[in-house]
């Protein structure tokens, strides 16, 4: 089964609320969250207030926490309605299993991400305490950008390290996710797909939709 999570980041703000029943409605499995502090990330995006709002709504809330330290956090993201919560290996450096663990508690589904130039070795130690492992296909920061053509490869190698754990998370991509690179990202063992641009310039969203999850 394909999961797709559309971003918000790429939503239009002067009609959020529009946007977001845009999502439900076109059959998506999930919402991405895109939380940036403007240290992880050069850009600031969105917090917990917003996503108290969000999580009112019948749609789970896939979190990617673009954050330092995000140890610090989890509670407020949890409490305020998150169903995924992601952080970044690069982020929580050896705090990475705690991290994930309180994630856990925390009653969420717990995912680790890793940027293009991180190896999928790095995460190797804490596949068997995740729920989602999420392989940046672009480097995190923006929406807008084309697909990394090499990250498709980290997918292929963390199925095979999964494999080999006899673990089965599931195995999210994000950025430049359009019809055709979805293809390939399937092909590759991904099994959720975040679009953002693509899902929000999409003529029929429905349509957008039922095509990823099809593959
Ligand atoms: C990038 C974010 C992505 C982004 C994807 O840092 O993590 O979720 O919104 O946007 P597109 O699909 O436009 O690449
Ligand atoms: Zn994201």
């Amino acid at each position: 089964m394909i999961r797709v999570s559309p971003s918000l980041l790429a939503a239009d703000y002067r009609k959020f609320g529009d946007e977001v029943d845009k999502v439900i409605s076109s059959g998506a499995d999930a919402l991405h969250y895109d939380v940036m502090d403007g240290e992880f990330v050069p850009a600031i995006s969105f917090g917990q207030g917003l996503l108290s709002f969000l999580s009112k709504k019948p749609i789970d809330v896939d979190v990617h926490l673009m954050i330092v330290h995000p140890e610090k956090h989890i509670k407020e993201f949890a409490d305020a309605g998150a169903r995924y919560i992601t952080i970044h290996q690069e982020a929580a450096g050896f705090g990475t299993a705690d991290t994930l663990k309180l994630i856990r508690e925390c009653g969420c589904l717990a995912g680790v991400s890793v940027k293009p130039f991180t190896s999928v070795e790095a995460i190797e130690d804490v596949l068997d305490i995740v729920d989602l492992i999420l392989i940046m296909t672009v480097e995190p920061g923006k929406g807008g950008q084309k697909l990394i053509p090499f990250t498709l490869d980290k997918v292929r190698q963390v199925k095979s390290l999964c494999e080999k754990h006899a673990v089965d998370p599931i195995i999210e991509v994000d950025g430049g996710i359009n019809t055709e690179t979805a293809n390939l990202a399937v092909d590759a063992g991904a099994n959720m797909l975040v679009a953002g641009s693509a899902f929000f310039k999409a003529q029929n969203a429905e349509e957008f939709v039922k095509n990823l999850k099809s593959l």
